[in-house]
């Protein structure tokens, strides 16, 4: 054994086992208000508790925590905490386009289903979205959320041959999956003349999703149905968008199938999918590890738990898609833009 390399991974656990209990702190200090108290305005642990209006010697502990994972700055000669611009850029602005809380609510949330995801490994049964904690559906839209508000509208629907004109004048659009409905919200927001169908198989995110709609003022707007990605409703679609959720679905061809099927002539399948390589090589690195770890607790159990013999995790990859939309007749097919996190596809009939 060599002991530097022993002593190196050493480190990386410590890391680690930091980061995970972190998590839970950093949830607690995103529902309680903590690091927007912070923002702009350094305090000690006993001027942030009376902020908050919490118990000061719980918000000293997570202030020690938290500084000493690098969440906040701490000055010794005051005794005071603050937020850098980064950090509060990533921990306290919800709307910005990486809001770090977010994630780990997902993270926590989807870490609940732990006992059932061990026993899944012998049995090899899925487990569905449904069955999850409501905080993977609250969590799921925090985390990918950010990256809609920042990209959707000014970069990815403008990277689609002609579709931004199209929504635009007025058109037809399905968001398949849409969760809790923050990408369809986008659409109705940014394009009021365009009519946006929502849906998703799981009630209980439609039910959330027609929720958020109406406090975006936007209820009236989008029409939200619980139905899968292989049986929405309509046709003859101008844009038909599926966000971050081909690979959670056990019947991802049969849902390109009925895509191709429900779409207008010159229509266009946007696929929004993980930022992902072409090798399980390309992928062993800090983002490929985040998408395997929820892919691990969310992705593969969904898809295991639905009819169609198809599992491809969130690292699935350009090829796998790509073959996806070729096979149920998508004649044109391109990567039409990415970001650290999302690689975007157009699919055209
Ligand atoms: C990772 S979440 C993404 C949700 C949303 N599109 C977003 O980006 O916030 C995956 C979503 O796919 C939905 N889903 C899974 N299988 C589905 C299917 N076969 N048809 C429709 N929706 C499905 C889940 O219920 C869940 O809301």
């Amino acid at each position: 054994m060599n002991e530097d390399k022993l002593n190196e991974f050493l480190g990386r656990f410590v890391g680690d086992l930091g980061a995970t209990i972190t998590a839970g702190q950093v949830v607690v200090g995103h529902r309680l208000g903590l690091y927007r108290a912070l923002v702009d305005n350094p305090a000690t642990a006993d001027e942030l508790a009376r902020r908050t209006d919490c118990d000061p010697r719980y918000v000293t502990e997570w202030l020690r925590g938290q500084a000493a994972g690098g969440y906040v700055e701490y000055d010794a000669a005051g005794d005071t905490y603050s937020l850098t611009d980064e950090q509060a850029f990533i921990l306290a602005e919800p709307d910005t386009a990486v809001y770090a809380p977010g994630a780990f609510v997902l993270a926590l949330a989807s870490l609940k289903a732990e006992d059932r995801i061990t026993e899944a490994f012998k049995t090899g049964k899925g487990m569905g979205w449904h069955e999850h904690d409501t905080d993977v559906f609250v969590g799921c839209e925090q985390f990918f959320r950010p990256g809609y508000v920042a990209n959707l509208v000014s970069s990815w629907i403008p990277a689609l041959d002609g579709v931004a004109e199209k929504l635009t004048a007025g058109a037809k659009v399905v968001d398949a999956g849409c969760g809790l409905g923050a990408s369809t919200i986008l659409l109705a927001e940014t394009y009021p003349e365009t009519e946006v169908l929502g849906c998703d198989y799981h009630e209980g995110s439609i039910e959330l999703a027609r929720k958020r709609a109406a406090d975006a003022g936007v209820g009236e707007r989008i029409d939200f149905q619980v139905a899968s990605a292989q049986d929405f409703p309509g046709s003859g679609y101008d844009l038909v968008a599926t966000f971050d959720c081909l690979h959670d679905m056990g019947d991802p061809a049969g849902a390109a199938r009925h895509i191709r099927k429900s779409l207008a002539d010159d229509g266009t399948w946007l696929i929004v999918e993980p930022a992902a390589g072409e090798s399980v090589s390309d992928n062993l690195n800090p983002v490929g590890r985040v998408y395997y770890g929820f892919s691990t607790f969310l992705c593969v159990p969904n898809a295991l738990s639905q009819q169609g013999g198809y599992s491809l995790g969130a690292q699935a990859g350009e090829q796998a898609i790509a073959a996806l939309a070729q096979e149920a007749g998508f004649t044109r097919f391109r990567r039409a833009t990415e970001t650290p996190f999302n690689i975007v596809y157009e699919a055209r009939p």
